[in-house]
């Protein structure tokens, strides 16, 4: 029961989709600061190969990049191979690699749809399943292996954005995640969502012109989510203390969903 042992995460080995920046690296430096290996993967190979050096020496562990597109079946595919290369095992995968596209509802594109719905629901689906054998390697009874998908409030509550793909790929995602954990559930892999609210990133910034002030003022928590925030929840689900929680999709969101009467920037 003490913290060390319901906590402990150390000597695991994780993949982290779309770890280079944002949500992803702030999960990446929570497993890292606790001890497990990390793979973190994203397109732009600079950008990626030096955020796996900086959090490298940050926290005196090993991240490991894996530069590869997962907006197609191949890219995940690839994925797979240049992962099982390097390992033949895998404890931990975050499905956190997105994408948002906001259009009006009139001239609203095919385009828009497929990006968002291949990357944030197909190639989920697929990755998971292709990694499944590794997952499998190490997984038992008392330490099930597990899969994280990282989902959105958007895909619980209706956005006040015009991103009807993304909310709707949000939306799949905390289901996928349902159908997932029944599958998976008795080789010993759990699998469960987390929907974020607001987090400082590339993906939020530009929405808000990188100004985060009126989301904290409207935040039932006054506050924009932190890396403690993400790296705290993952680091519960993925240790002794989360081995029992199944299919859920937790909110991460200063209290949007559950606790306030208003939208995230009403
Ligand atoms: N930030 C928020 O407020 C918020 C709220 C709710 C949910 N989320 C979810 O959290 C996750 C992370 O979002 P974020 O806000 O951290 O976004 P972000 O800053 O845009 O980061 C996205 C990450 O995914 C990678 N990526 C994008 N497209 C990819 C592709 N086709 N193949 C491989 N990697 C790809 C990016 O690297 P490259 O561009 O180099 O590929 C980057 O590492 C997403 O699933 C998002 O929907 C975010």
């Amino acid at each position: 029961m003490k913290i060390e042992d319901l906590f402990k995460i150390k000597g695991k080995v994780a993949l982290v989709t779309g770890g280079s920046r944002g949500i992803g690296e702030m999960i990446a430096a929570g497993f890292l600061a606790n001890g497990v290996k990390v793979y973190i993967s994203a397109r732009k190979e600079d950008q990626l190969n030096q955020k796996a050096e900086e959090l490298s020496e940050k926290f005196g562990g090993e991240c490991i990049p894996i530069h590869n597109d997962l907006g197609t079946l191949d890219g995940v595919e690839e994925l797979v191979a240049k992962y099982s290369s390097f390992e033949d095992s895998l404890d931990f995968l975050v499905n956190n690699a997105g994408a948002a596209w906001g259009e009006p509802f009139e001239s609203f594109s095919e385009g828009g749809w497929d990006k968002v719905m291949d990357l944030n629901v197909k190639s989920m689906f697929f990755l998971s399943r292709n990694l499944t054998n590794l997952l499998k390697k190490n997984a038992s009874l008392d330490d099930p292996s597990r899969i994280i998908n990282i989902g959105s409030i958007e895909g619980i509550q209706v956005p006040p954005f015009e991103t009807y793909s993304y909310a709707a790929s949000k939306a799949a995602v905390h289901h996928l995640t349902r159908a997932l954990a029944r599958k998976l559930v008795s080789e010993n892999i759990t699998v469960n969502a987390i929907a974020p609210g607001p987090f400082p990133s590339m993906m939020l910034g530009p929405a808000v012109n990188h100004d985060y002030s009126f989301i904290e003022k409207t935040n039932p928590r006054k506050r924009i989510g932190s890396p403690e925030d993400i790296a705290g929840l993952v680091i519960y689900l993925c240790s002794r203390a989360g081995a029992y929680t199944v299919g859920d999709t937790i909110t991460c969101d200063g209290g949007i969903v559950n606790a306030s009467s208003s939208n995230w920037t009403d």
